[in-house]
């Protein structure tokens, strides 16, 4: 799916905005690419990747982002802290093809260090499943991280993601390095149904 009318206006297409009890998902503005930089540069929460990004990579990075939600109206979001306007990272949809399975739509999340612990990734990730479940009407969602990132797996788990089992090595990370082999988690259409259901 590439784009997608957008109820929120009538006339042209309008990113998408997502809204949550404490969040904002949203389209980036020019003051997020400093905070960005500044996570991406964080080796805490870089860990989990090949390489911390220089402030050129971040940029490249954020405005790609930027790009894919003015093309489609959804993507990986620019999420802040409602009444604070704090940019806390992003979180969102992300369609992707070049990986080792038929192409997929992933829900991904990074945020910056102080913004942990507080389910605001779990929170956000939510509104996400249930714009690619009633917006998009996609039938599944993956996400995928490295085997050691605990954390994010954590995220996937309280979203009620599957483990696949069907581990695979990322393509853009060297074959025998530490980060190469990625978990692989999915949920389906009628798992998301059933889990709004019996809440
Ligand atoms: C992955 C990442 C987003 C997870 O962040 P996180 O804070 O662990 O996850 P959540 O936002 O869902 O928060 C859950 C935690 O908040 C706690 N929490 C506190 N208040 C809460 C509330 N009101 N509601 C829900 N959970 C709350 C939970 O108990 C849980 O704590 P725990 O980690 O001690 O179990 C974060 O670690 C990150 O950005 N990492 C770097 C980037 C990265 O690796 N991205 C994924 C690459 S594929």
């Amino acid at each position: 799916m590439n784009s997608l009318h957008n109820p929120q206006s009538e006339t042209m297409l309008q990113p998408f905005k997502l809204r949550t009890e404490r969040l904002l998902l949203r389209q980036w503005q020019p003051d997020d690419f400093k905070a960005f930089a500044e996570m991406n540069a964080d080796p805490e929460v870089m860990r989990c990747f090949p390489s911390r990004l220089t402030r050129f990579e971040s940029d490249a990075l954020a405005k790609r982002c930027q790009e894919l939600i003015a093309e489609n109206g959804w993507g990986l979001w620019a999420a802040e802290i409602i009444g604070s306007t704090e940019f806390i990272g992003f979180v969102g949809l992300h369609g992707n093809n070049s990986l080792p399975f038929p192409p997929c739509t992933e829900v991904g999340w990074r945020l910056k260090r102080s913004a942990w612990g507080q389910g605001f990734a779990t929170e956000a990730a939510r509104a996400c499943l249930q714009f690619a479940f009633e917006t998009m009407m996609l039938d599944e969602v993956v996400s995928f991280t490295s085997v050691c990132n605990r954390r994010s797996q954590g995220v996937m788990q309280r979203l009620q993601m599957l483990d696949s089992g069907h581990n695979f090595r990322h393509p853009d990370i060297p074959r025998h390095h530490l980060l190469s082999e990625h978990v692989l988690y999915k949920i389906s259409h009628e798992r998301w149904q059933h889990g709004r259901n019996s809440l």
